[in-house]
């Protein structure tokens, strides 16, 4: 099976997941790690960040996230991936609360592997879930959305990786949710500026002031990263 779902739990038992969440928390999570950041905690809350921090040196950690799309007061870096430079993550532990896309990580206990997967990853994605896949792996995508209902954005990245996907195994069964995404992986393609300007999330962005991020977060394969969640926390996967 090829699927994908909302923001179910029980979807993810014994699968390898890969969660989206385009704009902007899985662009800036591989555009960390790229970078050269250590590893990323993803967080329910910034509570939970600042609580959390408390457990390392101050040195070595980032306190980072945002809150109805603004950085939060306090914190070092927000949520645009331009923000996560090699100066400012190399080494670093970031502890990382955002709305939607931190939530959705923390969701996946019980999954078998779990990925962070966007436009900016897609073929460091594509090829690990192709390599699950092969192995007999189920595939499950995970879209964060937007405050718990649909994300244009993450429904057709979701459609791209369920194609990419497809052209090694055409045979696979897919639920109507991953046939629902190819629609709309068919309709934008490469066309991640009018991907954007239709989706909610993406015209309150620009409207914010973030259209820089949306540029960021449609720069497809600019990241060559897996980033792998295990233990809690999301590290680049390594060579082999
Ligand atoms: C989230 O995780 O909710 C998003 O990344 C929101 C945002 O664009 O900051």
């Amino acid at each position: 099976l090829f699927g994908v779902g909302a923001l179910t739990p029980g979807d993810v038992a014994g699968r390898v997941v890969a969660v989206i969440d385009v704009l902007r928390a899985s662009s800036t999570i591989a555009t960390a790690l790229a970078n050269g950041a250590r590893s990323i905690v993803p967080l329910e809350s910034s509570d939970e960040v600042v609580l959390r921090s408390r457990q390392f040196e101050r040195r070595d950690v980032k306190l980072a996230g945002e809150r109805r799309m603004l950085p939060i007061p306090g914190f070092d870096l927000g949520n645009s991936p331009g923000e996560y430079t090699p100066e400012a993550v190399e080494g670093k532990t970031i502890l990382f609360a955002t709305t939607n896309g931190t939530p959705a990580l923390v969701a996946t206990q019980g999954a078998r592997d779990v990925i962070v997967a966007s436009y900016v990853n897609l073929k460091a994605s594509l090829a690990f879930l192709r390599t699950a896949a092969r192995g007999g792996a189920d595939v499950m995508i995970l879209c964060a959305g937007r405050e718990r209902h649909f994300a244009l954005e993450d429904a057709a990245c979701a459609g791209r990786i369920v194609r990419g996907l497809m052209r090694r195994r055409p045979d696979v069964a897919l639920n109507d949710a991953a046939q629902a995404c190819v629609l709309l992986d068919r309709r934008y393609g490469d066309r991640l500026d009018l991907l954007f300007a239709d989706a909610v999330h993406g015209r309150a962005l620009a409207e914010a002031g973030f259209s820089a991020d949306l540029d960021a977060c449609a720069a497809i394969d600019a990241q060559e990263v897996v980033p792998v969640y295990y233990d809690r926390q999301i590290t680049k996967l390594g060579p082999g």
